[in-house]
């Protein structure tokens, strides 16, 4: 790497040509984060602050219901959303990059029964799957092996938190729900014991 005037050039080999190529870029200066990527990060934050804002939503509900234990775990899955949200946070901040402070909106409060919440939850932990496979995608053809190894951990994250918002419409409906909301209640809220 050589500086000349306001400009880095990064060298790299180009594997069609055979030859160095060079290209330059003022905000790698700053940063080793490709703008494209602090673009789909930053994104990814809101997406996670309007999940954290989503399952507290979700949390009160379950307690107005009387559902102590199901609003406990949403209280939970809302505070760990907001720590994936500040993971990316210090992942972009702590790469030279700025991280925006996302805006949330929109916010579902009208919830009719505990089964379709849970099925809410479920599309919501699928849906953000998705993104992190996209994402991954994305970092892989720019080239950014760095953030994709950091998207891992979100990857496999993903995979408990789909398996425990699967169990908890299981649960639901392996049990009368008639009968059984006490029981259901508190084996939802026994999904994150220990946590
Ligand atoms: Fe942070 Fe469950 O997505």
């Amino acid at each position: 790497m050589f500086l000349q005037n306001t400009f880095v050039y990064n060298l790299f080999f180009d594997l069609n040509t055979q030859k160095m190529s060079t290209t330059t870029s003022i905000l790698r200066q700053k940063t080793s984060l490709q703008e494209s990527v602090v673009d789909i990060l930053n994104k990814q934050m809101a997406v996670e602050a309007h999940s954290s804002a989503l399952y507290l939503s979700i949390s009160a509900w379950c307690y107005a219901q009387g559902l102590r234990g199901t609003g406990e775990f949403f209280r939970k899955q809302a505070d760990e959303e907001r720590e994936h949200m500040m993971k990316i946070f210090h992942y972009i901040t702590h790469a030279g990059a700025l991280a925006a402070s996302p805006e949330v909106t929109n916010v579902e409060r009208n919830f009719t029964d505990l089964r379709s919440v849970l099925v809410m939850a479920l599309d919501q932990e699928i849906m953000i799957t998705e993104n992190f496979n996209k994402m991954t995608e994305h970092c892989q053809k720019a080239r950014d092996y760095q953030t994709a190894k950091f998207l891992q951990w979100y990857l496999d994250e993903q995979f408990e938190e789909e398996q425990q918002a699967r169990r908890c419409i299981e649960i639901f409906d392996q049990m009368n729900p008639k009968d059984a909301l006490y029981d259901i209640d508190r084996e939802i809220h026994d999904l994150k014991k220990g946590e």
